[in-house]
C-alpha cells in the first residue's frame, strides 16, 4: 500500500510517501523565515504559502521516485487541529487527489499523528500512554490503539511550545524560539526557586503554563540587562560574563519548571494507568533536552520503556501524517470528499 500523507496545519508544508508502513520518501518545505518578521504566524501569509508550494513539492516527490499520482493508493492529509485557512490547502489538494485517481481518502489527526510518527523507526506497543508537547497543545492521551486515543489531561490556557515561545521572546531571541532557550539553559545553572511550578498540587492531569510565562517575563521585566538586542544577540557594549551567565542560569529555571511540571503529571497518569506498555513523548517541544531526560527518568521509574520520535519527526512533517493514514487505511478508515477541517476542539 502506497500512502502519500500531506501535512499543511501550521507553517511547514510536508510531503511524504510510506508504503507498507515505511518511508521511502518525503519534502518538507518551512514557512519559518517567512513569518519570523512578524514575531509569530500570518494565517493568511501561511495558506498562500501552502497553495504555492504544495504541487511543487508534489511534482518533485513523484518525479524524484520515478512514480505517477496512479501508483498512490491512500491520500492521507492532516484534517486539524491547525489553522482553518492552512488546513483547507492540504484538504483540497487531498481531496483533488483523490478525486482524479481514485485514491482511498483519510483525514488524519494532527495531534495522533505526531504520537505515532515514532512507529516509522520502531515498532510501537499498545496500550501506551502519550504526551504531546507542540506549539499549541499540552495534552496526555490514553492510547489503546494506533486508531483509539482517549483524552486524560490537557492544558487549560497556553501550550508547553507557547511558554517556551513566549520566554525566547521577552528576551528578543528569534521566534520560534524553544530551541534557542533550551540550547541557551543547557549552558546555565538551575535555581529550582526561582520560579514557582504552579497547578501541581491538586488531583487531576490537566497543566497550565501561562503562571510561568506570568513569572518569566516579570524577571525579565525587573532584570532588563537579561534581554538581547533587536538581534536576538547580546550588546557587546554591555554584555559582561556575569549577564551571560545570569540569563543561561535563568533559562536553564525555567526549562526545569517545564520538565518538573510534565514529571508531575506524567507520573500521576502512569500511576492510574498501570498497564500501559511505553510512554510516547511527541511534538516540537519533546525535542526539548530537559523534558526528554525527566521523560527518561519517569519512564525507568515505570520499568517502560520510553519512545521519543527521531529529532525529525518531532517537528510538523509529512512522513507522520502519512504513517499515521497508512494505519487508519489498514485499519478499514475511508473519508468521502466532505472531509471537512477540525481547526480546534478537544481531540
Ligand atoms: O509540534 P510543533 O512543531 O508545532 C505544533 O504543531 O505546534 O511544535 C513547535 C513548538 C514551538 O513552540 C517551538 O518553540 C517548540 O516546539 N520547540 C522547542 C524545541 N524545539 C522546538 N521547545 C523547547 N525546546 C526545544 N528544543
Ligand atoms: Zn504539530
Amino acid at each position: 500500500m502506497l500512502c502519500l500523507g500531506i501535512e499543511s496545519s501550521c507553517d511547514e508544508t510536508g510531503l511524504a510517501l510510506v508504503r507498507d508502513g515505511r518511508l521511502i520518501a518525503e519534502k518538507l518545505a518551512s514557512q519559518v523565515d517567512v513569518h519570523a518578521v512578524f514575531g509569530g504566524v500570518v494565517p493568511e501569509i501561511a495558506s498562500r504559502e501552502h497553495l504555492r508550494v504544495l504541487p511543487v513539492l508534489f511534482r518533485e516527490l513523484l518525479k524524484e521516485q520515478s512514480l505517477t499520482v496512479a501508483d498512490i493508493d491512500v491520500v492521507a492529509v492532516a484534517r486539524g487541529p491547525g489553522l482553518q485557512g492552512c488546513l483547507l490547502m492540504g484538504l483540497n489538494f487531498a481531496k483533488g487527489l483523490a478525486f482524479s485517481s481514485g485514491a482511498t481518502l483519510v483525514g488524519v489527526n494532527h495531534l495522533w499523528a505526531h504520537l505515532t510518527a515514532a512507529g516509522l523507526d520502531q515498532e510501537l506497543q499498545f496500550p501506551s500512554l502519550g504526551v504531546l508537547v507542540s506549539g499549541g497543545h499540552t495534552h496526555i492521551y490514553f492510547i489503546e490503539s494506533p486508531t483509539m486515543f482517549t483524552l486524560l489531561g490537557r492544558t487549560l490556557d497556553d501550550a508547553a511550545g507557547e511558554a517556551f515561545d513566549k520566554t525566547a521572546k521577552s528576551m528578543n531571541l528569534p521566534y520560534p524560539g524553544g530551541k534557542l532557550v533550551d540550547d541557551l539553559g543547557k549552558l546555565g545553572k538551575v535555581d529550582k526557586k526561582m520560579f514557582p511550578v504552579p497547578y501541581i498540587k491538586n488531583d487531576n492531569l490537566d497543566f497550565s503554563f501561562s503562571g510561568l510565562k506570568t513569572a518569566v517575563v516579570t524577571y525579565v521585566n525587573a532584570h532588563p540587562e537579561l534581554r538581547l538586542d533587536a538581534m536576538g544577540l547580546p550588546d557587546p557594549a554591555t554584555e559582561s560574563a556575569e549577564i551571560t551567565s545570569a540569563r543561561n542560569n535563568m533559562l536553564a529555571s525555567f526549562n526545569y519548571v517545564v520538565g518538573r511540571k510534565l514529571e508531575v503529571k506524567v507520573e500521576r497518569a502512569l500511576k492510574r494507568n498501570r498497564g500501559v506498555k511505553s510512554l510516547i513523548v511527541a511534538g516540537g517541544v519533546a525535542a526539548n533536552s530537559v523534558v526528554r531526560s525527566v521523560m527518561a527518568g519517569v519512564a525507568d521509574r515505570f520499568a517502560i520503556p520510553l519512545v521519543l520520535p527521531s529529532m525529525h519527526l518531532c517537528t510538523d512533517n509529512g512522513a507522520m501524517i502519512a504513517y499515521a493514514g497508512y494505519l487508519m487505511a489498514e485499519s478499514g478508515y475511508r473519508h468521502g470528499l466532505d472531509l471537512e477541517a477540525i481547526p480546534r476542539g478537544r481531540v
